[in-house]
């Protein structure tokens, strides 16, 4: 797991994620630190390997840890994450070290599935439509203390375990 390391130690990543967690310290409702992070991960790479979609398994992490490094944007200025995320992402990407570092093709298909997480697009790419699913099934709503106060609808909410 050499370069989805290089990412979680990145300065920049660093930088963003302290960010983020100091922001989200106080809240009651869903949080996207490295717990969700992590859950994103795991979810993608079991369905991955189950519906035998052949993703390499370090992008899959790399999509995951990196989908929500934009949210402390969103908190400070309402810039939506997905687009902050993509674009923080990218210059993560772009300056990892020559060992760690990803091809073209798979940053492309990382930033993409970065853009696309928050809203199923109808031709997602598969690493698009997977980090969507595993990042919505990755919520516990069922066993979420501020359920009742959250503005999930109905339907999002995940009441029974499903994945
Ligand atoms: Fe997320």
């Amino acid at each position: 797991m050499k370069r989805v390391n290089a990412i979680l130690h990145h300065p920049l990543y660093r930088r963003c994620y302290g960010r983020l967690e100091e922001l989200e310290r106080e809240r009651i409702f869903c949080c996207h630190q490295m717990t969700h992070l992590l859950d994103v991960a795991r979810i993608a790479y079991i369905l991955n390997m189950e519906q035998d979609m052949g993703l390499e398994k370090e992008v899959i992490y790399a999509a995951a840890v990196l989908h929500d490094i934009g949210k402390y944007a969103q908190y400070e200025d309402g810039t939506p994450h997905e687009q902050s995320g993509e674009k923080i992402a990218s210059e993560i990407l772009d300056s990892l070290p020559d060992d760690a570092a990803f091809f073209e093709e798979e940053k492309r298909m990382i930033l993409t599935a970065i853009r696309g997480h928050r809203r199923l697009r109808v031709d997602a790419e598969p690493l698009e439509w997977l980090l969507y699913i595993s990042d919505k099934a990755s919520r516990t709503c069922f066993a979420c203390p501020a359920e009742s106060e959250c503005d999930w609808s109905a339907e999002k909410k995940n009441m029974e375990l499903k994945i």
